[in-house]
């Protein structure tokens, strides 16, 4: 949940950091620090609020170091201020550390250094880890360190240095993610991909139960007992320009605008258009294995649920598998049950959800197959599930996320084809129809987006109400979900999404002039339905906004407002039918003021429970 940031190079190591902590930021944001060590000692900064405000804090009362080691913080034990940010300090203050995480038996621990007359003075789990490694100190950072990991318990990547064993900066990893780039001469430990892309594109994953102890020389991996570990060393591919704004206001327009490019680059070299067919090998389901599945069991959270929730449809629609939705925070505590010839996909854009990843942790402790759909290279997810899809949408910095939940219904349509495909589920015509239309999908929403002008005049006009419903039915019901969080999410509007055939179970009671609906109405076998559930809410003065086919002419006679997309195959509305509503909810949060790529209490990868 909050974002690390560590460097041992030439270069100045503030700015470094600051701009590091800029591109975790999506991470939390609810305070902010630094700690460099050099000539001058250690030296520390933190402050309550954004990294904008370190940045500021910093200008004003520089300090020096030649490495250092960074954290933006989302709040999990004690309330964001100042004292609870990171780093923190252990007694003597020649020890900082910095943590993504949660401690679980941190109680314990504090009542017990507590006993031996360690002074806290924060509220957060994290400063036992100081205090910890204080305890254990002999000299050796590094061997103190392990003999602090050796007591914790929980899910934690920490960072530490000290002044009493200078040069050198400690990291390890158990639960949330850390990242080693292995530059010439500098090495930068970070959360994500991101800082580290514009220093080296040479990384080094770690695995839980992994730590590297960093000087000038490099990194060196040991195991949590130091055993010494020969790390592989990657080469990323994404490229640093990927991870800027690019003249957009801000990331999340700039990633709905993406979304053309990233349907092309998910469904790329995934098709053979001869054949009518779509190519899974790398995900190791070869035919065989594809043939035997009986039955699709999606994991996800948030976002990924909703494509999780297009994929069923899919699924069931192309494959003629049942196939169920899960939210992972769910899932893992129940007492599921799997049948062998089931498949289950897990969705997660970071790849680092704790739920979705204990959850497909859960499963395949029960021997099920597993399938992985992310946007992280070598994430958590990518290398325990059985097999991966990767979608190919690029960095996504803004918290709403939009490109990569059309990037994932992508790669679900890809897999509803591949089983289709293998059982012979469906004709070969059908599924070629599919293909053919899936790559029309990125022309069709560079359409929508050039209509982006008329969208943005309605949020003028909408900007203004509290409440709005969504419906959608059939495939088009996980959009109307998506098209209500999204608005939720970064304008603090409240949002219901209801499923069309639903509404008159107890949403219609809420119905008024105050309420307006957003309908998905696109000309599918469930639209004359829709229509219904349309009058019902004008007879109850409601105003209707309805996403439908620009040549569908009698639906102005329905509704107030109509918001045009292209047609195409049923199955695929989705992938039109959710970017105005991505637009829709975008523009109102911008002329709300609202902090559209960081809104409040949202982080963009949930790394804690
Ligand atoms: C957070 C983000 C959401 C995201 C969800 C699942 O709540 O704010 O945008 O959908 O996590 O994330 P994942 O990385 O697993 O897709």
């Amino acid at each position: 949940m909050c974002g690390i940031v560590g460097y041992i190079g030439p270069k100045s190591v503030v700015p470094v950091l600051i701009d590091g902590l800029k591109k975790l930021e999506y991470r939390g944001y609810d305070s902010a620090g630094v700690a460099v060590a050099g000539a001058a000692g250690l030296r520390l900064c933190r402050v309550q609020g954004k990294v904008a405000v370190l940045e500021e804090t910093l200008a004003k009362s520089p300090i020096e170091g030649t490495y250092g080691l960074g954290h933006t913080r989302w709040a999990t034990h004690g309330r964001p201020s100042e004292r609870n940010a990171h780093p923190h300090v252990d007694c003597s203050g020649d020890i900082v550390v910095v943590h993504n995480g949660i401690i679980e038996n941190y109680l314990s621990l504090k009542t017990m250094l507590r006993d031996e007359k360690h002074e806290f003075r924060t509220e957060t789990d994290t400063e036992v880890i100081a205090h910890l490694v204080e305890k254990f100190f002999k000299g050796s950072l590094e061997e103190a360190v392990r003999a602090a990991l050796a007591v914790m318990e929980g899910a934690f990547a920490v960072g530490a240095m000290s002044v009493k064993d200078p040069g050198r900066i400690v990291v390890a990893k158990m639960g949330p993610p850390l990242l080693v780039g292995v530059g010439e001469g500098e090495t930068i430990v970070s959360s994500d991909i991101n800082p580290i892309l514009a220093h080296t594109p040479h990384v080094a994953f770690l695995e839980d139960g992994e730590m590297a102890v960093i000087d000038a020389a490099g990194p060196r991996f040991t195991d949590f007992k130091g055993k010494p570990i020969e790390k592989k060393i990657e080469k990323i591919l994404w490229n640093p320009l990927m991870i800027e704004k690019q003249g957009f206001k801000h990331f999340m327009l700039k990633e709905i605008f993406e979304q053309p490019q990233v349907v092309r680059d998910t469904l790329m070299g995934r098709l053979s258009l001869d054949q009518g067919e779509v190519l899974l090998d790398e995900t190791g389901l070869g035919p065989d294995v594809l043939r035997g599945i009986r039955r699709a069991v999606l994991i996800a959270c948030g976002t990924s649920s909703h494509a999780a929730y297009v994929g069923k449809y899919l699924l069931e629609s192309l494959a003629g598998i049942p196939a169920d939705v899960e939210f992972a925070s769910e899932y893992r505590y129940r007492d599921f049950i799997l049948e062998r010839d089931a498949l289950v996909i897990v969705i997660s854009q970071s790849g680092e959800t704790a739920d979705t990843l204990a959850a497909l942790r859960a499963v395949k402790s029960r021997g099920a197959a597993t399938l992985a759909i992310t946007n992280a290279v070598s994430s958590s997810i990518a290398r325990e599930a059985g097999g991966v899809l990767y979608t190919h949408a690029g960095p996504e910095i803004g918290v709403a996320a939009t490109k990569t939940f059309t990037a994932q219904m992508t790669a679900l349509t890809l897999i509803a084809l591949g089983l289709a495909q293998a059982k012979g589920a469906s004709s070969r015509e059908g599924r070629l129809e599919v293909i053919e239309e899936l790559q029309r999908l990125p022309h069709k929403i560079e359409k929508i987006l050039g209509r982006a002008a008329a969208i943005e005049d309605l949020a003028k006009d909408f900007m203004s109400f509290s409440h709005f419903l969504f419906l959608g039915r059939w495939v088009n019901f996980p959009v109307a979900l998506e098209g209500a969080l999204k608005l939720k999410e970064i304008s603090y509007i409240h949002a219901e999404a209801y499923a069309g055939g639903e509404m008159k179970h107890g949403p219609i009671a809420l119905i008024d002039e105050k309420m307006p609906t957003m309908a998905i109405i696109p000309k599918d076998r469930v639209y004359d339905k829709m229509l219904s559930n349309l009058a019902e809410i004008k007879a109850r003065s409601g105003c209707i906004l309805a996403v439908a086919d620009e040549d569908d002419k009698a639906i102005g006679d329905h509704v107030d407002v109509v918001i045009p997309i292209p047609a195409t195959h049923p199955l695929l509305t989705p992938f039109l039918a959710v970017v105005p509503l991505q637009l829709f909810a975008y523009y109102i949060a911008a002329k709300r003021g609202a902090d559209v790529d960081q809104p409040r209490n949202l982080a963009k990868s949930v790394t804690v429970e």
